[in-house]
């Protein structure tokens, strides 16, 4: 009886309680419901305090309602470790290591959507283990110019490979309870003078090739929170743009999330409470390092938005709309009961990482079987910096501190074994450092020397060299100063080949570099950041474990000229009286090559195997579409070689006689295909033919003209293997 007795009055406790449990608390109530709940609580001064930061990284939430505060952190490659709470400093906790993955410039050359989604995953669940709320990436600006600092957190030259990589990256981080914040909307193409560069372009160039990544990411990948660029757009700061917030992302694209500043890239606060900005981060920082200390009630979207509103000069209804939008995120991610725990460093997140750098590394160059190197050799040399860097660290926010990171010279003595490697650095650079370059201390003349001994005497000779992410290589806050090897790697590679011709190339970076000892040296490989697992991929390849697969993200040009962005001069690249005019307009990377006809060293799409594959003819299902049909192509792919390999297959649409100028063509589709030694598969494509369109700006639409239309089935932007023609007709 007695039991029974507490057991009721147990239900009618719970009952009473259940039913004073708030609307915005009850996720059983929609959320708009409880984003209005939640509105009608709060006071004037708790909504301000939602819409700024209160720490470098974190928003204070409303503690008196329950509602926690938002975490931040980069992104894009893993979670940063802890910064200070008012300062840039290092924290210096002891359990913020984490699982450094491949940067983006080598998520985009596996040709893997399927990896990309793995690796959002991967991210999502250790930024929720380390109780991150918002992860600041995916990076998706368009890589203009090989000089840009920050190209190697971004994917590649083209629209359409980074839209079908940057959607489900964000699908992998947000299924997690995490957002993923897309960055840096919009234009931000190059590093210089990023925070004062105005950037002018047509509205072709804008929705042809700067904006689709952003929109699908928006639209396809549903991203919650999108962070503002330091840049200006037609004279006007990005991150507070009219144009770019109000009427596109808001307007046309209907995002319903968080529209945040990057760190210090608020200018006003008018602007900022008018044109859509809804959280402002890191003012008075120039986003690396100098900034003022707790001056968060200074803050555009502080003190200033609040006496405005208590002045009468502007309504609360403005501040309204970006608390519900701030509701919403932490409803998405903090306040969302059901979402997983997460986990860090887990083995099969270090696996993950091997696998996408593995994918990713791109074979330029082979010749007479160079790669896989044999294993007969008793003398390899392994020459340079890069084989023992810590590439993880540097490059501005997208530092990681890696609880593990092998090196390329580790992952060659884990393969050849120790007593067969001869190594020695070659050359050597200073200390990463955002703002500066810092000198190497080593004596560059010995470093040569030794080189030149090990390479004399060895059988065949690795250079592991490249760019790093020290100031002024690929790293945010500056751009590089030319597209050469920087610390003497030039002259060092020439004075190498001089003494022992059996030498091939391991480049490591972000970005093209000119490359004037190609025709001397027997192979190439094309690396990029790979994080943690780094040398074991790298060595996988040279050994021939790893059958190489990846596709080159972006072109590489002979000389910085060849380039469209440098091609204009000065007005056009890095920009006059801080202006810059985007002359190459809708002709970048291998438009721009294929249109002014100007060979590339290396066509966008370009990558080698071990293996060999055959290309049958391409067919499509019919011959004449109408707007709103799909082109179905089919086509088989064998692989003739002896071992198993994968191969990004690429369709290309060009137009034959549009009323506006168009490139030759366009990447509309790609398939990465696995084959067996010796197996043929048969692989249809469906393309809906409305993304043949052009954007047309007098009406501000997109447009498909009835014409004639050829289909490219291509193994690189250059390499047609073959080709179809159709019609569309209305
Ligand atoms: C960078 C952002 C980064 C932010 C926070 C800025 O300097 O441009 O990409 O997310 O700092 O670290």
């Amino acid at each position: 009886m007695k039991k029974i007795t507490s057991s009721l009055a147990l239900s009618l406790l719970f009952l009473s309680v259940s039913a004073q449990v708030p609307v915005y608390l009850d996720e059983t109530k929609p959320v708009n419901y409880r984003i209005e709940d939640a509105l009608s609580r709060m006071t004037l001064e708790e909504k301000i305090a939602m819409i700024h930061a209160q720490s470098k990284f974190s928003t204070p939430g409303c503690p008196r309602l329950g509602i926690p505060e938002l975490w931040m952190s980069d992104g894009p490659h893993g979670v940063r470790m802890e910064i200070a709470w008012d300062d840039w400093t290092h924290a210096g906790w002891t359990n913020d290591s984490c699982t450094a993955y491949p940067a983006l410039t080598c998520l985009a050359a596996t040709f893997n959507p399927e990896l990309s989604f793995q690796y959002g995953n991967a991210l999502g669940e250790e930024a929720r283990f380390r109780k991150k709320d918002v992860i600041l990436g995916p990076g998706v600006n368009i890589y203009r110019t090989p000089l840009s600092g920050r190209n190697f957190e971004y994917l590649g030259e083209d629209p359409y490979l980074s839209s079908k990589m940057v959607v489900p990256y964000i699908r992998g981080v947000q299924q997690n309870g995490v957002s993923a914040c897309m960055k840096h909307f919009a234009l931000n193409n190059q590093e210089e003078n990023r925070d004062k560069i105005n950037v002018e372009v047509s509205d072709r160039a804008l929705y042809e090739i700067y904006l689709p990544a952003f929109r699908a990411g928006v639209q396809e990948g549903g991203v919650w929170a999108v962070m503002g660029s330091y840049n200006k757009f037609r004279g006007q700061y990005c991150s507070h743009n009219e144009l770019l917030i109000n009427e596109i992302l808001k307007g046309d694209w209907g995002f319903d999330g968080v529209m945040m500043t990057d760190w210090g890239s608020a200018h006003d606060t008018r602007e900022a409470v008018y044109n859509g900005l809804d959280i402002e981060m890191g003012s008075w920082t120039n986003g690396l390092t100098w900034g003022e200390s707790s001056a968060y009630d200074k803050y555009y979207l502080a003190q200033p938005f609040l006496k405005a509103i208590q002045d009468g000069k502007w309504p609360e209804s403005l501040l309204d709309e970006k608390v519900r939008r701030v509701l919403r995120l932490n409803f998405r991610t903090n306040m969302d009961r059901s979402r997983a725990y997460g986990k860090k460093l887990a083995p099969e997140h270090t696996a993950l990482a091997r696998r996408i750098a593995e994918e990713g590394i791109v074979l330029l160059k082979n010749k007479g079987e160079f790669f896989p190197v044999k294993r007969s050799y008793k003398k390899i040399a392994v020459i340079g910096e890069n084989a023992v860097k810590r590439l993880s660290q540097g490059g501005g926010s997208s530092e990681l501190k890696a609880r593990e990171e092998v090196s390329p010279l580790q992952g060659m003595i884990n393969e050849y074994g120790r007593e067969n490697i001869l190594f020695t650095l070659g050359y050597a650079s200073g200390n990463p450092d955002y703002s500066r370059e810092l000198p190497s201390g080593l004596d560059a003349d010995s470093l040569t020397q030794e080189a030149l001994k090990i390479a004399k005497e060895a059988d065949i000779v690795l250079f592991f060299g490249g760019l790093n992410k020290n100031y002024s290589q690929d790293c945010e806050g500056g751009d590089r100063k030319n597209m050469d090897l920087p610390y003497g790697q030039n002259e060092l590679i020439e004075k190498i080949l001089r003494v022992n011709k059996n030498t091939g190339v391991i480049l490591i970076s972000g970005n093209a570099v000119s490359m004037p000892w190609l025709g001397k040296i027997n192979a190439l490989i094309q690396s990029w950041y790979l994080g943690s697992q780094a040398g074991a991929a790298t060595a996988g390849v040279i050994s021939g474990h790893i059958n190489p697969s990846g596709k080159l993200p972006f072109s590489i040009p002979v000389k910085l000229e060849d380039n469209s962005a440098h091609y204009f001069g000065k007005r056009s690249y890095p920009g006059v009286s801080d202006t810059q005019h985007y002359e190459d307009d809708i002709l970048i990377g291998y438009r721009w090559h294929e249109k002014k006809k100007i060979d590339p060293q290396f066509p966008f799409g370009y990558g080698l195997s071990y293996t060999t594959f055959r290309y049958g003819r391409i067919s499509t299902d019919k011959t004449i579409y109408s707007k709103g049909d799909s082109v179905i192509i089919s086509f088989t792919l064998k692989n003739t070689g002896k071992i198993k390999g994968a191969e990004s297959v690429q369709v290309y649409i060009g137009q034959e006689n549009p009323s506006v100028m168009r490139p030759v063509k366009e990447l509309k589709a790609f398939r990465k295909l696995f084959l067996e030694a010796g197996e043929e598969r048969s692989t249809r494509i469906s393309i809906p033919v409305e993304s043949f369109a052009f954007y047309n700006a007098k009406t501000g639409s997109w447009m498909l003209e009835e014409d004639k239309f050829t289909v490219y089935l291509a193994s690189s932007s250059q390499k047609t293997e073959s080709s179809a023609t159709i019609k569309i007709r209305n």
